[in-house]
């Protein structure tokens, strides 16, 4: 696989779409009807440097398109020759991307019967990628973190977020959230990582109780976490076999008093996570299988952006967080992937809210705004998720003649134009989708 940038000047015009469906001027929150979504028909862009310089329908695109192609033009044309349909640059909102080993033959044993708590009990699960990930180095996790990172931005995710948890020691933790901020810094084309402390996953077998391991991540890691400047976001698990919600709430306060942005994983197997980020007013609660509408209250009245994790109740075998009652009860939903070596190791963002989609009765516009726009307010950024004058030039194009193929193809249709910060990644010709 050996894909680059392509851009050839400072400010093109990129066209004509079949459809530009901008996912703008939507509601951040609650149900939403195809109807409602703004779709350019056989119009275009200009970007200029990483932005959006304008969106142009089909009058004006003719219009500019003649001016690009006049000897001399500062405005190059870069055609569209299929018909296309060009969709924001889809954001993963959780994931866990840096890991060393593999946990396929655990998987084997789950689907044949064993539970992910039993594994776990006995010393697998998390706790072997951990032996796995402090045993690697820090190039090797930058390695295999960019190799994951490129497949994922091939399929068209142009921001994904990326966990640390997989250390649950100081050293390895700050190795982990390295790797992250190397492969963020590498000029090779990659999506946007946005870096999460997640520390607080399980509590490692060094620790007697919770609350030490908790103190030692709030007194001696996060200082260090803050100082480097390596992630401005902290997530704890809180469930059965991992933190009680008892101790997480003051653990996130006192995050939060050094800084950092509050996240949850939340009501996977049992509930009382959701409360937790409710109470301390996080930014997200994610996976929320088991949520019922108390919840649902809770996290709308502190505006906390509930995140679905279809991927791991297919890697599980369970059912899905019940997505459409959370729209219904008028949350903010995003989708995102959990890709991790354990529960989640698709990684298909696209196949999997495709899947939940059918499953959950969702819209074409509640599914991609939950890939867009909302998944971008989990991460708390206003720059992308739309197709907007000013926003990132992060696009995504279809080869196909309307948007409701996309999701009737569950993933199968690969992306045929990723665009990454107004530069355009070329796949090598071998690699699917042109
Ligand atoms: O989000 N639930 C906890 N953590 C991850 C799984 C991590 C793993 O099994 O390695 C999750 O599903
Ligand atoms: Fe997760």
């Amino acid at each position: 696989m050996h894909p680059r940038w392509w851009t050839s000047m400072a400010k093109q015009l990129l066209g004509p779409f079949s459809e530009m469906v901008t996912m703008d001027r939507l509601p951040e929150r609650g149900p939403l009807l195809d109807e409602r979504m703004e779709v350019v028909r056989d119009g275009g862009l200009i970007i200029e440097g990483d932005r959006i310089l304008d969106v142009l329908d089909a009058e004006r695109f003719k219009q500019v398109r003649e001016l690009a192609e006049m000897k001399g033009s500062p405005l190059g044309h870069t055609p569209i020759k299929r018909r296309m349909v060009l969709l924001p640059g889809l954001i993963d909102c959780h994931t866990h991307i840096c890991f060393a080993g593999s946990r396929a033959k655990e998987y084997s044993k789950r689907i044949s019967g064993e539970s992910y708590l039993q594994i776990s009990e006995r010393g697998g699960g998390i706790m072997s990628t951990v032996r796995a990930t402090r045993q690697a180095t820090e190039e090797e996790l930058v390695s295999t973190l960019a190799e994951r990172a490129l497949e994922h931005l091939l399929r068209g995710v142009t921001t994904c977020e990326v966990k640390s948890g997989y250390g649950l020691d100081v050293e390895t933790e700050l190795k982990m959230l390295r790797a992250i901020r190397r492969v963020n810094a590498s000029l090779d084309p990659h999506p946007s990582l946005v870096p999460t402390c997640l520390a607080a996953h399980v509590r490692p077998p060094e620790f007697r109780t919770d609350q030490q391991y908790l103190d030692l991540i709030v007194n001696k890691l996060l200082p260090l976490v803050k100082n480097e400047g390596l992630a401005s976001r902290v997530d704890i698990y809180i469930d059965r076999g991992a933190f009680p919600p008892e101790l997480a709430d003051g653990y996130l306060f006192l995050a939060m008093k050094l800084g950092f942005a509050a996240v949850v994983h939340a009501d996977q197997f049992v509930t009382g996570g959701a409360v937790i980020a409710a109470r301390v007013g996080a930014v997200s609660a994610d996976h929320l299988e088991r949520s019922t509408d108390r919840e649902f209250k809770w996290l709308k009245e502190r505006d906390v952006t509930a995140v679905v994790l279809p991927g791991s109740s297919l890697g599980l075998g369970d059912p899905f967080a019940p997505a459409r009652r959370m729209l219904d009860s008028g949350l903010c939903m995003a989708i995102a992937s959990d890709w991790n070596p354990g529960t989640a190791p698709m990684g298909g963002l696209l196949t999997q809210a495709s899947i939940l989609s059918a499953n959950q009765r969702l819209t074409a516009a509640e599914t991609f705004a939950g890939l867009t726009f909302r998944a971008a307010k989990a991460l708390d950024l206003g720059d992308r998720g739309t197709i907007r004058i000013g926003q990132l030039a992060d696009l995504v194009g279809f080869a196909c003649e309307s948007y409701d193929e996309i999701l009737y193809r569950q993933g199968a249709l690969p992306p045929a134009l990723i665009i990454k910060g107004g530069k355009r990644v070329m796949r090598a010709p071998n690699q699917a989708g042109g």
